[in-house]
Formats: C-alpha cells, sequence, structure tokens
C-alpha cells in the first residue's frame, strides 16, 4: 500500500525568477480530497503555483512539505501540461510506456492502456503515431496517460483551452469520473462556466498572491474583492 501523500502544506513560499517575485509569500493547504479550480489574469501567477505545488519550481523562501517522503509525492501525481507532450510512439504506447516505467508488467500494461483507449474513443487509432493525432485527442491521451497510472493528485494546466465544445464535454467528463473514484484534482481554467460546472473551490490568484481561496459557489455568487468582482464580469484587470 503506498503511504498518502496528501495533505500538502506549503507555508510562507514565494518563487522568485531574475529577482522579480512571482508568487507569494503564500500559505496553502491542499486536503486529500477534492476538485481546485486556480483562477485568475494571464499572468497571475496560475502555473507558477502549480509547478510550485508539483515540485518543479523550489520556493526561494518558505517551505512545502508532503504527508508522506519526496520520493513517494513525486511518484504518486501526475501533471497535464497545456500543450500535450506525446512521445513519438502510438497512441497505445502512450499510456503503456509510463505503465512499464513503473514496473508494471507487458500484459497487464497493455489491458489498462486498452481499456483507456476505448474510454477516450481512439481505438480507430490506437496505431497510429500520437503526433498525428488531432489536438483534442491528444488532450484526451494525455490525460488518460496520466490516470492510468492512477495518481493520487492530478494537477492539470488549461487542460481544454485549445478545444471546441464537444472535446470539452469529453474532457470534462473524464475528470468528473475521476474526482468521483477518488482523484484528488487540481487545475486552471480561464473558463468562467468551467470552473462553475466543475470546481468544489476556487483559488483567485492576483499578482502573484491568493486573493481569494474558499467554496466554489459562495465565490461565483458572492466575491469579496474588487478583483475577482471584475474578473468574474469579465472586465480587464491590470
Ligand atoms: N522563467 C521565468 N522568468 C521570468 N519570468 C517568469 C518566468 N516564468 C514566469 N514568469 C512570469 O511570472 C508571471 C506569472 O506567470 P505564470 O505563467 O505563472 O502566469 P499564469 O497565471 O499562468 O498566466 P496565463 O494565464 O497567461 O497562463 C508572468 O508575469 C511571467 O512572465
Ligand atoms: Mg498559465
Amino acid at each position: 500500500m503506498v503511504s498518502k501523500i496528501l495533505p500538502l502544506q506549503i507555508k510562507n513560499a514565494s518563487v522568485k525568477k531574475r529577482g522579480k517575485k512571482i508568487i507569494g509569500p503564500i500559505d496553502l493547504g491542499i486536503s486529500d480530497a477534492g476538485f481546485t479550480i486556480i483562477m485568475g489574469p494571464n499572468g497571475s501567477g496560475k502555473t507558477t503555483l502549480m509547478r510550485l505545488i508539483h515540485g518543479l519550481e523550489n520556493p526561494r523562501e518558505g517551505t512545502s512539505t508532503w504527508n508522506s517522503d519526496l520520493k513517494t509525492a513525486q511518484l504518486s501525481q501526475s501533471f497535464v501540461f497545456q500543450t500535450p507532450i506525446m512521445l513519438r510512439r502510438t497512441a497505445l504506447e502512450n499510456i503503456t510506456y509510463p505503465l512499464i516505467l513503473q514496473g508494471i508488467d507487458k500484459n497487464t500494461a497493455a489491458n489498462v492502456a486498452h481499456k483507456w483507449i476505448s474510454k477516450i474513443n481512439l481505438e480507430a487509432s490506437s496505431n497510429l503515431n500520437a503526433r498525428y493525432l488531432s489536438g483534442g485527442e491528444k488532450q484526451k491521451l494525455s490525460l488518460a496517460r496520466a490516470l492510468a497510472t492512477n495518481p493520487q493528485l492530478l494537477l492539470l494546466d488549461e487542460p481544454t483551452a485549445n478545444l471546441d465544445g464537444s472535446a470539452t464535454k469529453e474532457i470534462e467528463k473524464l475528470l468528473q469520473d475521476a474526482h468521483e473514484a477518488g482523484t484528488r484534482i487540481i487545475m486552471t481554467t480561464h473558463d468562467i462556466g468551467q470552473g462553475k460546472r466543475l470546481a468544489e473551490d476556487i483559488i483567485f490568484l492576483y499578482r502573484g498572491n491568493i486573493h481569494e481561496l474558499g467554496m466554489a459557489k459562495s465565490f461565483f455568487q458572492k466575491p469579496v474583492t474588487r478583483e475577482a468582482q471584475a474578473f468574474l464580469r469579465g472586465d480587464i484587470l491590470e
């Protein structure tokens, strides 16, 4: 049994790039269940915060502490990037390869991959080199590849930013299913409708700081800060 990596405690953490503070200082606890959406204007630090949570950024100050040891935490979480990165292999192998790297035997990996390929309706393209898939298909495949490893924490950076309504709906269904199956999800989106459909709670970032944090319902109905109110009205925030 793998130990639980959550909760994660981020304390007084900041991220700096070339002398400029990009994030923080922030305090943030990530509990072991839920669906959190990070919202905020362009450049507010959403991607950087996700990278900080995932461990791709080291806090310049402050600490980030998992419930488990770091190695277990690294192996038990998955990050889906806005632009999917496909292995130069078939669609099916894009799912089997990370599983085999994790030490899962080839037959089991192939069974898991077939199940996921069918779940994302890509059977007809399972033996096609993944770089020939459409943008929406690549995004579905990268999500399936992440979910196939059964992560405790799934981080997604604008997973539907370039997709049309029907591809977005398919991705949202996969995310809702994963959430119901117990995967802890944190994602960013610019799409207020998507936030309302999916989020249990919201982190609203503005200029690298957490401006609002709490239940999605109250954030969308009664945002407290002027910046969040303007953002939800669709005003341009400097
Ligand atoms: N490596 C870097 N060096 C210098 N500045 C950086 C670096 N990475 C990010 N930044 C700056 O940090 C700020 C926050 O960037 P970040 O990508 O986290 O924002 P974001 O909220 O994800 O924006 P978007 O909505 O456009 O994706 C931006 O002003 C960006 O230019
Ligand atoms: Mg971003």
